[in-house]
């Protein structure tokens, strides 16, 4: 990815605005934004594209239950993520939103397009569709879980465009083998190649069941399909189907992108569909897909749905943008899936911040100000052993970090730079220059804070893309004046110039302890949990599937008896509440039994369900579901059930299919 001259132009996805910023978002923009910084410092005309997904059924539901219009609500959710990412110090170029009209303009540009080459024609589309993924899904019965999330389907048939894309597989599979880079990492890779030899049908790009979207051109009553409209954002944010020149230059400048980074959940949409759109309207394609893995919290996936998140708010408030960049950064191997806790956080921080780059800068700095009245000594002419060796490291460590993080493996580029802060440490250690106050040990001393004065230079330059603020401070409390300006590629040991005046010197880490877990645990706890019980906050939501025809799936108490009806006050004795499987397997000996446990908010509990033959249990887990809460506690097959999960149930054998929601709403939630 390093480039000595041309252009580099990077986008994170656009995120849904269906529900509010967190960590896992911030990742994707975190590692973008590290890799801009580091071509800028490069000297490489860079390009940071980052922005919002606003359209399509998933977002004008959302606005509805939030009792607002999708273009207020849109705004809204819009703004917080702009907000954060000008907290965390992300220097993107272009926040592009899709609600926009430059954006619309394109997309219908693209669309006409599309049609005039003789890709797009109108047919009658009647299948699944999963609201939550916004994906046409390959299954037949309505009902059915959409294989992605395992949210139930919704059936679709109505009059639609058509995208031919069953035409175009023998080239995607050519551009995969022709361009082995394409898509990264290579499991990546063998998945989309394995997905497009399986057959590609065409796809619907329109709707006519709703109105929030952009229009097809020439045919209002359709809206163009939301992730045809929303991958065109890499190409509208920078000009294209502009009448002005300058964005039609900007537009010739930087595309085809250089990098497409993205969570390893939507590589269909982008290594399949996005270049099939590019090759069928005749444009450039990108020359790279990365696909990260995920960030998990308590064991899973962290999602908006699953309510696991945590917001990097929290983190910036106790421990600091630069914390939460080094660690995401660090601590998670690019590419694989990692987990995220408070504990490793704050002991990352203590060991390699606190400890680690702040010890060495504040111990370099206040000798040198103490024994050389602040200004930097030179090193003798003649080196001694242990001074080379230091250097020769941080020769080797400013080659590898270049090569690992050109190659996304910015865990390894810093693991390297720490171990040449480890390594100075213990020469530090070794030398004792605290002892070499002598007159006779002047050109010892001088040696070693030097050594230690350009490490610690070195090892800052090359973090700087990662943590930008405090490598700034520790850059400028060394002389060195302002750090953005630095040509990173000039970079080499022994430009730290002797007699350098120290700047004004302050301790940049202070330690965190036990109570920075607790103060960040509480603060998560504060924000998830809902001031009353969250229902109320939808009340505006049409009915939800779980109210509608509701049966549960194991024997129901006998039905009310008397006219039929009854009152509100006897529905209200039925304790509905939003619980959450945490856990799901098989009752042996019983084929349609699940054992559950399900979170319900204020306890966990156990939950037998005649769900086996619908559902795997690996599927389940995460799940938003209805419990009945008050229902006396059973034993089914030996083990005490203790609550009922509401589903519907139906066909002559009562499959059943579970309640749940297309918004967000908490674990613990009543339904009433
Ligand atoms: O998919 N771990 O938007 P989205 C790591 N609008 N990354 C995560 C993550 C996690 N737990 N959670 C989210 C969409 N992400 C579409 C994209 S692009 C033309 C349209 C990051 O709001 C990751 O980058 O669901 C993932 O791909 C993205 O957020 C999904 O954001
Ligand atoms: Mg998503």
């Amino acid at each position: 990815m390093d480039r000595s001259e041309g252009k580099f132009y990077l986008t994170t996805p656009i995120y849904y605005v269906n529900a509010r910023p967190h960590l896992g978002h911030t990742y994707t923009t975190l590692a973008c934004d590290a890799i801009a910084r580091r071509q800028r410092a490069l000297g490489v005309d860079t390009f940071f594209l980052t922005g919002t997904d606003e359209h399509g059924q998933k977002i004008e539901r959302s606005a509805n239950a939030a009792g607002k219009s999708p273009q207020q609500f849109t705004d809204e959710v819009a703004g917080e993520y702009k907000q954060l990412w000008d907290r965390l110090g992300i220097t993107y170029d272009k926040f592009i939103r899709t609600t926009s009209e430059e954006h619309k303009r394109g997309v219908q540009a693209m669309f006409t397009l599309l049609k005039e080459r003789g890709y797009i024609y109108k047919a009658t589309y009647s299948g699944q569709y999963c609201v939550f993924d916004e994906l046409y899904v390959d299954v037949d019965t309505p009902g059915a879980p959409c294989p992605d999330c395992g949210r139930p389907t919704e059936t679709v048939k109505e009059e639609n465009y058509f995208f031919k894309l069953s035409a175009l597989e023998d080239q995607l599979l050519k551009l995969y083998t022709e361009t082995p880079n394409f898509i990264r990492p290579e499991t990546r890779r063998n998945e989309v190649i394995a997905f497009v030899r399986s057959g590609l049908k065409d796809l619907s790009i329109s709707r006519t069941t709703f109105k929030w979207g952009i229009p097809v051109p020439d045919d209002p009553g359709h809206v163009i399909y939301v992730w045809l409209d929303a991958l065109c954002n890499y190409i509208t944010a920078i000009g294209y189907g502009s009448p002005d020149k300058k964005d039609q230059q900007q537009y010739a400048r930087y595309w085809p992108a250089d990098l497409h980074m993205i969570g390893k959940e939507i590589v269909r949409f982008h290594c399949v569909y996005w270049p099939a759109f590019l090759i069928a309207a005749g444009l450039p394609l990108p020359k790279q897909i990365v696909a990260h893995g995920w960030l998990l919290f308590e064991e899973s996936k962290m999602s908006k749905s699953r309510g696991n998140i945590v917001r990097a708010e929290t983190i910036l408030d106790v421990l600091g943008a630069d914390a939460m960049r080094y660690f995401l950064l660090r601590e998670i191997v690019f590419g694989q899936d990692g987990s995220f806790s408070f504990d490793a956080l704050v002991q990352r921080y203590n060991s390699d911040l606190a400890n680690g780059l702040g010890n060495l800068a504040s111990r370099t700095l206040s000798m040198i100000t103490r024994y050389f009245d602040g200004a930097v000594p030179a090193p003798p002419k003649q080196s001694s052993e242990a001074a080379t060796a230091i250097k020769q490291q941080a020769e080797s460590v400013i080659e590898g970090f270049g090569a690992k993080f050109a190659d996304y493996d910015f865990s390894g580029a810093l693991r390297d730079a720490w171990s040449l802060i480890a390594t100075v440490d213990g020469y530090i250690a070794e030398m004792a220059p605290w002892k070499l106050t002598g007159e006779e040990d002047r050109a010892k001393l001088s040696e070693i804070l030097y050594t230690c004065a350009e490490s610690l230079r070195v090892v800052i330059a090359l973090a700087y893309p990662i943590l930008p603020d405090s490598t700034a401070r520790i850059w400028s409390q060394l002389g060195l004046g302002d750090i953005a300006k630095f040509e990173l590629r000039s970079l080499k040991w022994g430009q730290l110039s002797a007699g350098t005046k120290l700047g004004k010197v302050e301790g940049v880490f202070p330690r965190a302890d036990k109570s920075a877990i607790e103060r960040m645990q509480q603060m998560e706890q504060e924000r998830n949990t809902p001031a009353a019980p969250a229902a109320t906050s939808n009340e505006n939501t049409p009915a939800t599937p779980a109210a509608q025809s509701a049966q549960p799936a194991i024997p129901a108490p006998a039905p009310v008896a008397g006219s039929g009806t009854i009152t509100i006050d006897d529905f209200m004795k039925v304790e509905l509440r939003v619980g959450q499987v945490k856990t799901a397997e098989k009752v042996e000996k019983a084929d349609k039994l699940l054992k559950l446990t399900v979170d319900i908010g204020t306890e966990v509990r156990t939950i037998v369900a005649g769900i086996a033959k619908a559902y795997d249990p690996e599927k389940l887990i995460g799940r938003k579901v209805v419990i009945v809460a008050n229902l006396a506690p059973r034993k089914l097959r030996g083990i005490e059930s203790q609550g009922m999960i509401v589903a519907a149930s139906f066909g002559e054998e009562g499959v059943p299919a579970l309640a749940s929601f297309l918004e967000e709403v908490p674990v613990g939630a009543r339904l009433k």
